[in-house]
């Protein structure tokens, strides 16, 4: 049961927050039951502060009673709780399905530590099937879509905006044998403001499938 799985993934994580953390949360369907669990423990008494990495996940913060914090005025966050849409052992991840991985990415770099949750549909053993999500801002829409050729992908253009009012362009790869040399490709084409590619940010990832977590750590 993948909600089960989700939602069994998400609790694992929440039992690392401590009162007082300034906490990441993510954004997506398994991010949605750690935001949950967490409002019963503020409820219960538990003192934390958040960021949240998209609008959506703003609201259902505020919903679940944590208290937020503009990510503008803070420069660490400690712990950061996210989802993904593939991750591997070496704790690659791809994210951005939800088209939220610009902030995702913004926070995950900022946290001292970053926990991917996923049910074990999510786990793979080289990261580089799902599609890859590219945020880049409109006025360079037909370059990027070139460039992102030229590096061997096909492309499609997203109908929703980003949060932050940018285009979103998925990007399919055949194959991906060097994520960190893909990284620093996307990472190179002006306009191009961020992509799903999470290589050095992850520290652990807790992974429900079948009845169990299974935690992977760096
Ligand atoms: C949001 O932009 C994404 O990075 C999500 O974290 C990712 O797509 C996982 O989402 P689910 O938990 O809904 O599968």
């Amino acid at each position: 049961m993948t909600d089960d799985d989700k939602r069994a993934a998400a609790l694992a994580a929440v039992e690392e927050v401590k009162s007082g953390m300034l906490i990441g949360l993510g954004t997506g369907s398994t991010a949605a039951f750690a935001i949950g669990r967490l409002g019963e423990l503020v409820r219960a008494g538990l003192k934390i502060r958040a960021v949240a990495t998209s609008l959506r996940t703003e609201s259902m913060a505020r919903m679940a009673g944590i208290t937020l914090v503009d990510f503008a005025t803070v420069d660490s966050v400690d712990l950061t709780i996210d989802g993904a849409d593939e991750i591997d052992e070496r704790l690659f991840a791809i994210k951005g399905a939800g088209g939220a991985m610009l902030r995702e990415k913004i926070v995950a770099a900022a946290s001292r530590r970053m926990i991917v949750i996923a049910d074990s549909s999510k786990r793979v053993d080289r990261v580089g099937k799902a599609k890859l999500p590219v945020e880049v801002l409109p006025f360079a829409r037909g370059f990027v879509a070139t460039r992102l050729a030229d590096l061997g992908a096909k492309t499609a253009l997203r109908a929703e905006r980003s949060d932050q009012g940018n285009i979103i362009i998925d990007a399919f790869f055949a194959e991906m044998p060097d994520p960190c040399a893909l990284a620093m490709g996307l990472s190179a084409i002006p306009g191009v403001l961020g992509h799903g590619l999470f290589l050095d940010e992850v520290d652990c990832a807790y992974i429900g499938g079948g009845g169990r977590v299974i935690r992977l750590d760096r």
